[in-house]
Protein backbone atom coordinates (compact mmCIF):
# COMPACT_ATOMS: atom_id res chain seq x y z
CA UNK A 1 0.00 0.00 0.00
CA UNK A 2 1.51 3.16 -0.81
CA UNK A 3 0.79 5.32 2.08
CA UNK A 4 2.66 8.69 0.86
CA UNK A 5 0.17 8.40 -2.12
CA UNK A 6 -2.71 8.12 0.09
CA UNK A 7 -2.08 10.94 2.12
CA UNK A 8 -0.90 12.94 -1.18
CA UNK A 9 -4.70 12.47 -3.10
CA UNK A 10 -6.06 12.65 0.91
CA UNK A 11 -4.28 16.49 0.30
CA UNK A 12 -5.20 17.50 -3.05
CA UNK A 13 -8.79 16.47 -1.92
CA UNK A 14 -8.64 18.61 1.00
CA UNK A 15 -7.15 21.67 -0.74
CA UNK A 16 -9.98 21.51 -3.32
CA UNK A 17 -12.84 20.48 -0.97
CA UNK A 18 -12.14 20.79 2.70
CA UNK A 19 -9.73 23.52 3.57
CA UNK A 20 -9.47 24.53 6.94
CA UNK A 21 -9.92 27.54 7.79
CA UNK A 22 -8.36 29.62 10.78
CA UNK A 23 -10.72 28.73 13.49
CA UNK A 24 -10.16 25.07 12.57
CA UNK A 25 -6.88 25.51 12.23
CA UNK A 26 -6.15 26.97 15.85
CA UNK A 27 -8.48 23.76 16.83
CA UNK A 28 -5.98 21.27 16.34
CA UNK A 29 -2.92 23.36 16.94
CA UNK A 30 -4.38 24.30 20.40
CA UNK A 31 -5.07 20.31 20.54
CA UNK A 32 -1.61 19.76 20.31
CA UNK A 33 -0.26 22.24 22.23
CA UNK A 34 -2.19 21.27 25.41
CA UNK A 35 -0.06 17.53 24.88
CA UNK A 36 -3.55 15.92 23.89
CA UNK A 37 -3.14 13.05 21.13
CA UNK A 38 -3.69 14.14 17.87
CA UNK A 39 -6.59 11.79 16.63
CA UNK A 40 -9.16 14.32 15.38
CA UNK A 41 -10.68 12.93 12.14
CA UNK A 42 -9.09 14.49 8.99
CA UNK A 43 -10.43 17.65 7.07
CA UNK A 44 -11.53 15.77 4.15
CA UNK A 45 -13.53 13.20 6.65
CA UNK A 46 -14.43 16.44 8.95
CA UNK A 47 -16.09 17.51 5.24
CA UNK A 48 -17.59 14.30 5.03
CA UNK A 49 -18.94 14.49 8.37
CA UNK A 50 -20.23 17.81 7.72
CA UNK A 51 -22.42 16.80 4.12
CA UNK A 52 -23.71 14.56 6.07
CA UNK A 53 -25.08 16.70 8.48
CA UNK A 54 -26.53 18.30 5.36
CA UNK A 55 -27.84 15.34 3.88
CA UNK A 56 -30.12 14.84 7.20
CA UNK A 57 -31.36 17.92 7.32
CA UNK A 58 -30.14 17.59 11.06
CA UNK A 59 -31.00 19.71 13.86
CA UNK A 60 -29.80 17.45 16.87
CA UNK A 61 -26.57 16.13 16.85
CA UNK A 62 -24.99 13.74 19.52
CA UNK A 63 -21.16 13.09 19.40
CA UNK A 64 -19.24 10.62 21.85
CA UNK A 65 -16.04 11.58 22.40
CA UNK A 66 -14.89 15.13 21.84
CA UNK A 67 -11.25 15.18 22.20
CA UNK A 68 -10.48 19.34 21.33
CA UNK A 69 -14.05 19.43 18.96
CA UNK A 70 -11.99 19.80 15.57
CA UNK A 71 -14.85 17.29 14.47
CA UNK A 72 -17.33 18.98 16.47
CA UNK A 73 -16.84 21.97 14.54
CA UNK A 74 -17.25 20.71 11.23
CA UNK A 75 -20.29 19.12 11.93
CA UNK A 76 -21.76 22.27 14.31
CA UNK A 77 -21.28 24.19 11.05
CA UNK A 78 -23.92 23.00 9.33
CA UNK A 79 -26.10 22.56 11.81
CA UNK A 80 -29.36 25.34 11.59
CA UNK A 81 -29.78 28.67 12.93
CA UNK A 82 -32.03 26.41 16.21
CA UNK A 83 -29.48 23.20 15.86
CA UNK A 84 -27.77 21.75 18.92
CA UNK A 85 -24.92 19.81 19.31
CA UNK A 86 -24.61 17.65 22.45
CA UNK A 87 -20.82 16.74 22.87
CA UNK A 88 -19.65 13.84 25.35
CA UNK A 89 -15.99 14.19 26.49
CA UNK A 90 -14.55 11.91 29.96
CA UNK A 91 -11.42 14.14 30.14
CA UNK A 92 -11.87 17.77 31.48
CA UNK A 93 -8.53 18.90 29.84
CA UNK A 94 -9.90 17.68 26.83
CA UNK A 95 -12.99 19.38 27.59
CA UNK A 96 -11.75 22.37 28.78
CA UNK A 97 -9.67 22.90 25.33
CA UNK A 98 -12.41 21.95 23.15
CA UNK A 99 -14.99 24.42 24.70
CA UNK A 100 -12.07 27.37 24.22
CA UNK A 101 -12.41 26.02 20.33
CA UNK A 102 -15.69 26.49 20.17
CA UNK A 103 -16.23 29.71 21.71
CA UNK A 104 -13.47 30.96 19.30
CA UNK A 105 -14.85 29.42 16.26
CA UNK A 106 -18.34 31.34 17.45
CA UNK A 107 -20.37 27.98 17.76
CA UNK A 108 -20.59 28.59 21.87
CA UNK A 109 -24.96 28.91 21.80
CA UNK A 110 -25.13 25.81 19.63
CA UNK A 111 -22.70 22.95 21.40
CA UNK A 112 -23.78 21.51 24.98
CA UNK A 113 -20.29 19.88 26.37
CA UNK A 114 -20.75 16.92 28.70
CA UNK A 115 -18.16 15.55 30.70
CA UNK A 116 -18.96 12.52 31.89
CA UNK A 117 -18.34 8.80 30.53
CA UNK A 118 -20.03 8.15 27.73
CA UNK A 119 -22.46 5.35 28.97
CA UNK A 120 -23.32 7.07 31.74
CA UNK A 121 -24.58 10.07 30.13
CA UNK A 122 -26.25 7.72 27.41
CA UNK A 123 -27.83 5.86 30.57
CA UNK A 124 -28.90 9.76 32.05
CA UNK A 125 -30.33 11.32 28.46
CA UNK A 126 -32.66 7.92 27.95
CA UNK A 127 -33.65 8.20 31.63
CA UNK A 128 -34.50 11.97 30.92
CA UNK A 129 -36.49 11.71 28.04
CA UNK A 130 -33.70 13.42 25.75
CA UNK A 131 -35.25 14.22 22.81
CA UNK A 132 -34.33 11.95 19.56
CA UNK A 133 -30.83 12.91 17.52
CA UNK A 134 -31.07 13.38 13.77
CA UNK A 135 -27.61 12.30 13.46
CA UNK A 136 -24.88 10.59 15.97
CA UNK A 137 -21.09 10.28 15.55
CA UNK A 138 -19.95 7.74 18.34
CA UNK A 139 -15.75 8.49 18.51
CA UNK A 140 -15.11 7.69 21.69
CA UNK A 141 -13.00 4.67 23.52
CA UNK A 142 -13.43 1.86 21.05
CA UNK A 143 -13.80 -1.65 23.68
CA UNK A 144 -17.39 -0.60 24.64
CA UNK A 145 -18.61 0.70 20.93
CA UNK A 146 -21.46 -1.98 20.51
CA UNK A 147 -22.43 -1.07 23.63
CA UNK A 148 -22.29 2.75 23.27
CA UNK A 149 -24.52 1.39 19.69
CA UNK A 150 -27.28 -0.14 21.11
CA UNK A 151 -27.60 2.41 24.01
CA UNK A 152 -27.73 5.31 21.66
CA UNK A 153 -30.73 3.24 19.36
CA UNK A 154 -33.07 4.67 22.10
CA UNK A 155 -32.30 8.12 21.83
CA UNK A 156 -33.17 7.54 18.12
CA UNK A 157 -36.04 8.23 15.57
CA UNK A 158 -36.38 6.05 12.05
CA UNK A 159 -33.96 7.60 9.87
CA UNK A 160 -31.17 8.63 12.52
CA UNK A 161 -28.00 8.54 10.85
CA UNK A 162 -25.35 6.47 13.14
CA UNK A 163 -21.41 6.87 11.88
CA UNK A 164 -18.54 4.94 13.84
CA UNK A 165 -15.64 6.03 13.51
CA UNK A 166 -12.56 3.87 13.08
CA UNK A 167 -13.83 0.20 12.88
CA UNK A 168 -11.28 -1.23 10.22
CA UNK A 169 -8.26 -0.50 12.34
CA UNK A 170 -5.54 -0.59 8.99
CA UNK A 171 -6.87 -3.83 8.51
CA UNK A 172 -6.09 -5.57 11.47
CA UNK A 173 -10.08 -6.31 12.29
CA UNK A 174 -9.46 -9.20 9.76
CA UNK A 175 -6.73 -10.97 12.46
CA UNK A 176 -9.12 -13.05 14.76
CA UNK A 177 -5.46 -13.54 17.13
CA UNK A 178 -5.34 -10.16 17.36
CA UNK A 179 -5.84 -9.18 20.97
CA UNK A 180 -5.70 -5.61 20.90
CA UNK A 181 -8.76 -4.14 22.73
CA UNK A 182 -9.55 -1.38 20.08
CA UNK A 183 -9.64 -3.75 17.32
CA UNK A 184 -11.10 -6.48 19.24
CA UNK A 185 -13.70 -3.92 19.91
CA UNK A 186 -14.39 -3.46 16.52
CA UNK A 187 -14.89 -6.49 15.70
CA UNK A 188 -17.56 -7.48 17.62
CA UNK A 189 -19.34 -4.24 16.83
CA UNK A 190 -18.92 -5.06 13.05
CA UNK A 191 -20.14 -8.52 13.62
CA UNK A 192 -23.56 -6.93 15.95
CA UNK A 193 -23.90 -4.15 13.51
CA UNK A 194 -24.07 -6.99 10.39
CA UNK A 195 -26.54 -8.64 12.59
CA UNK A 196 -28.85 -5.76 14.23
CA UNK A 197 -32.09 -6.13 11.98
CA UNK A 198 -33.14 -1.88 13.82
CA UNK A 199 -30.56 -0.44 11.16
CA UNK A 200 -29.28 -0.93 7.51
CA UNK A 201 -25.60 -0.68 7.72
CA UNK A 202 -21.86 -0.37 5.42
CA UNK A 203 -19.11 0.50 6.08
CA UNK A 204 -16.79 2.68 4.63
CA UNK A 205 -13.10 1.78 4.18
CA UNK A 206 -11.39 5.29 4.55
CA UNK A 207 -7.37 5.89 3.26
CA UNK A 208 -5.78 9.38 3.27
CA UNK A 209 -3.67 11.38 6.23
CA UNK A 210 -4.98 9.24 8.67
CA UNK A 211 -3.86 5.73 9.26
CA UNK A 212 -6.31 2.70 6.83
CA UNK A 213 -9.56 2.51 9.03
CA UNK A 214 -13.25 2.65 8.29
CA UNK A 215 -16.63 4.65 9.13
CA UNK A 216 -19.47 2.14 10.05
CA UNK A 217 -22.27 4.22 9.13
CA UNK A 218 -26.08 2.99 9.58
CA UNK A 219 -29.86 4.11 9.15
CA UNK A 220 -32.36 3.64 11.87
CA UNK A 221 -35.25 1.74 10.10
N1 LIG B 1 -14.16 13.21 17.70
C1 LIG B 1 -12.83 13.79 17.87
C2 LIG B 1 -11.82 12.74 18.28
C3 LIG B 1 -12.18 11.97 19.54
S1 LIG B 1 -10.80 11.06 20.17
C4 LIG B 1 -12.40 14.39 16.53
O1 LIG B 1 -12.46 13.66 15.53
O2 LIG B 1 -12.01 15.56 16.48
C5 LIG B 1 -11.60 10.16 21.44
C6 LIG B 1 -12.00 10.97 22.66
O3 LIG B 1 -12.85 10.13 23.46
C7 LIG B 1 -10.84 11.37 23.57
O4 LIG B 1 -10.86 12.75 23.83
C8 LIG B 1 -11.08 10.60 24.87
O5 LIG B 1 -10.72 11.30 26.05
C9 LIG B 1 -12.59 10.39 24.83
N2 LIG B 1 -13.05 9.23 25.61
C10 LIG B 1 -12.37 8.09 25.89
N3 LIG B 1 -13.13 7.28 26.65
C11 LIG B 1 -14.31 7.91 26.85
C12 LIG B 1 -15.50 7.58 27.57
N4 LIG B 1 -15.63 6.43 28.23
N5 LIG B 1 -16.52 8.46 27.55
C13 LIG B 1 -16.40 9.64 26.88
N6 LIG B 1 -15.30 10.01 26.20
C14 LIG B 1 -14.27 9.16 26.18
C1 LIG C 1 -7.67 6.42 17.92
C2 LIG C 1 -8.91 6.97 18.21
C3 LIG C 1 -9.61 7.65 17.22
O1 LIG C 1 -10.84 8.18 17.46
C4 LIG C 1 -9.07 7.78 15.96
O2 LIG C 1 -9.81 8.43 15.00
C5 LIG C 1 -7.83 7.24 15.66
C6 LIG C 1 -7.12 6.56 16.66
C7 LIG C 1 -6.94 5.69 18.97
O3 LIG C 1 -7.40 5.71 20.14
O4 LIG C 1 -5.94 5.07 18.65
MG1 LIG D 1 -11.84 8.57 15.59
Amino acid sequence: MDKTLFELVDKYIGNLFASEDRQLKDAIQRTVDSGMPQISVSATQGKFLQLLVLLTRASRILELGTLGGYSTIWMARALPASGKLVTVEIDKHHADVAMNNFEQAGLKDKIEIHVGKAMDELDSMIAGNEQPFDLIFIDADKPPYTEYFEKALALTHPGTLIICDNVIRDGKVLDEENNDQNVQGARRFNRMLSLNDKVSSVILATVGVKEFDGMAISVVK
